[in-house]
């Protein structure tokens, strides 16, 4: 039996306000968009507009409740409010000065999450293009398909016309030489003279010692009509195998949007998230009547269940991990959890300051 999947023939995608000038726009594009976006629609409701993201995510919330109040839809907002992260080259983890692939190339991954359609788009090991979130609201916006990867999803971003650069900084291109050098006694790079002596590995080395995190950033949005959207953006696993890709571009895992619920996601460990099917998991706690924070929390738990492998577990059989959750119920209550205690959220509403709170946790971390 051809278990391929059929379609009736549609006809080629041509949203409104596709032109030959979008074309030309360059990276501008998506800017204009979003600028323009939705600015007629006016909240009515009188209700706040929310935004919660992982901790790296302070000005971003701020951003994302700004362009909500002036009527841009939450998927939208929070696409645009993450671009001052995948902008910011010392954020190791997002976008522009993301840490490389082991050979030493920024691979990107994200997707974005409409609720009111329940439409998404993402693209995941995209190389070249520093805003992956605004290519993914172009796959959702543009296109009848939902994930673009690798090459087909650089080709699609040229084509809408993104701008193309080389990712790689100068200091993230340190701290992988280093990586290499340090990696193994057995291979063929020896470490170079001075080089743990830069400023740039030095901190590095303080920051991250010997482990190899991934960062990210997630955020959920509620708008005052009470409509649900979200985004997470990524550069993924520090020095990962080339072609790796993680929970956030996968729809379910790293970012899930229901407008009847609410809309969660995820930052850390993306290969224990999409066991679970993380941002869906807490989407469905919360349908099922838990708060936001306590939905993080059972979605923690079911993980802890699934990480059965010794490779994943310190001596006490704890995941020798993290993850954390984020995640905003249609009411506009919001909520974070992470395995290990000591991890922030961002939150803001309309009419107030962007503040970070401290997320519920299921470990203490062990004093050293
Ligand atoms: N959560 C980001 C990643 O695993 O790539």
């Amino acid at each position: 039996m051809n278990d391929t999947p059929t379609e009736s023939p549609v006809p080629s995608p041509q949203p409104a306000g596709f032109s030959r000038r979008d074309l030309v726009i360059g990276g501008s594009l998506a800017a204009a968009a979003l600028a323009t976006a939705g600015a007629t629609r006016a909240h009515a409701s009188g209700e706040p507009s929310v935004a919660v993201a992982s901790a790296n995510g302070l000005e971003a919330v701020g951003r994302a409740v700004a362009q909500m109040d002036a009527g841009v839809s939450p998927v939208e907002a929070a696409v645009h409010g993450v671009a001052v992260v995948e902008d910011d080259p010392d954020d190791f983890t997002v976008g522009y000065g993301g840490l490389p692939n082991s050979e030493g190339v920024v691979q990107l991954d994200s997707c974005c999450m409409d609720g009111p359609t329940m439409r998404a788009g993402a693209v995941a090991a995209l190389e070249g293009f520093r805003h992956p979130a605004q290519v993914a609201l172009q796959v959702l916006q543009r296109t009848t398909r939902v994930l673009l990867v690798g090459d087909g999803a650089a080709r699609f971003a040229r084509a809408i016309g993104f701008e193309e650069e080389n990712l790689l900084t100068e200091k993230a291109r340190k701290i992988w030489l280093y990586w290499k050098a340090n990696m193994s006694d057995r291979d063929d790079w020896l470490p170079a003279p001075g080089q743990t002596e830069d400023p740039d590995v030095r901190a590095f080395i303080e920051e991250y010692g010997a482990v190899r995190p991934t960062g990210t950033i997630n955020l959920c949005a509620v708008d005052g009509d009470r409509d649900v959207g979200g985004t997470t953006t990524t550069s993924g696993l520090f020095f990962k195998i080339p072609g790796r890709v993680g929970d956030s571009p996968l729809i379910g895992a790293g970012l899930f949007v229901d407008n009847e619920v609410g809309a969660a996601g995820s930052t850390g460990r993306g290969e224990s998230v999409i066991q679970i099917a993380g941002g869906h998991t807490v989407v469905e706690f919360m349908r099922a009547g838990k708060s936001p924070e306590a939905a993080c929390l059972a979605a923690l738990e079911r993980l802890v269940q699934a990480t059965r492998v010794p490779y994943l577990l310190d001596d006490k059989g704890r995941p020798s991990f993290d993850v954390k959750f984020y995640a905003v119920n249609k009411k506009g209550e919001t909520g974070s959890a992470a395995l290990w205690s000591g991890a922030k959220h961002a939150v803001c509403r309309s009419g107030s300051k962007p503040v970070l709170l401290d997320s519920a946790y299921l470990y203490e971390r062990d004093l050293k």
